[in-house]
């Protein structure tokens, strides 16, 4: 098999608090590979957003290693950290996070322009991918809250990430319209060849995973792949 995208082995993150050490992630080993669509399921309180973090670098583990393409994960440095945040990780938020004052397609524009590469042609194809090319002149007040998560994703994967995370990003929606945005996601992910990993405690969403991992405690207690989704 090839190379592994990011690996990580005995990762722990412990909180010290007055009342003790809490141990977030108690021992956390995986290898995730390209092209995988990683769905991260626990209850609440499991460590899921805790190991969430510390796969995008905005949190440093206390112990273990992470590897991503080969090389050791920066930790404790800010600057190291944003600019691997900024060159790999892709990232969808559960509140959508959309200017309101910009259309559909500006919002995918400034991305663009942001990373150094406005191109209106690929940001409409974006959207196309999501399902929305009739939307894109209209305003995130204008349209559903599927619709505004649809955008987000379009917005995610604009500076092609190497990595998209997501934390209970269909928390707020209602189960028809996660599906919607789950479908659009998966489409999307397709598409573009994006490796992912999403956080949810629903286990309605486990059909649109390549990979299930469950975790309890701070510890892994399944890892199954559920499908084999090789892109033709
Ligand atoms: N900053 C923190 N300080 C102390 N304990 C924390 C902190 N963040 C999370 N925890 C604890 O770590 C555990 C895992 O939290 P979290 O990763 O948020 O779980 P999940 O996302 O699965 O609900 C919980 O017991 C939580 O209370
Ligand atoms: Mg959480």
């Amino acid at each position: 098999m090839a190379d592994a995208l990011l690996r990580m082995e005995n990762l722990q993150r412990h909180y010290t608090t007055p009342a003790g050490v809490v141990k977030a992630l108690d021992g956390v080993s995986f290898e995730i590979h390209e092209g995988e669509r990683v769905i991260l399921l626990g209850p609440s309180g499991s460590g899921k957003t805790t190991l969430l973090n510390c796969l995008s670098a905005l949190d440093s583990p206390t112990g273990g290693t992470y590897r991503f393409l080969g090389e050791e994960v920066p930790r404790n440095q800010s600057e190291k950290m944003t600019s691997f945040r900024r060159e790999n990780i892709g990232y969808v938020f559960q509140f959508f996070n959309l200017l309101q004052d910009l259309t559909v397609l500006e919002n995918i524009l400034l991305i663009q322009e942001l990373a150094g590469k406005k191109d209106p042609a690929r940001a409409k194809e974006l959207l196309g991918l999501v399902g929305l090319e009739a939307e894109v002149d209209r305003f995130p007040g204008e349209i559903s809250g599927g619709q505004q998560q649809r955008v987000a994703i379009a917005r995610s994967i604009a500076k092609r990430p190497t990595l998209l995370l997501g934390d209970e990003l269909t928390g707020n929606l209602d189960t028809e319209t996660s599906n919607k945005v789950m479908e659009a996601l998966v489409s999307a992910c397709q598409q573009e060849s994006i490796t992912s990993v999403f956080v949810t405690h629903d286990e309605g969403l486990v059909k649109y995973a390549t990979r299930v991992i469950r975790i309890d405690s701070g510890k892994i207690v399944s890892d199954e792949q559920v499908s084999s989704d090789k892109k033709a």
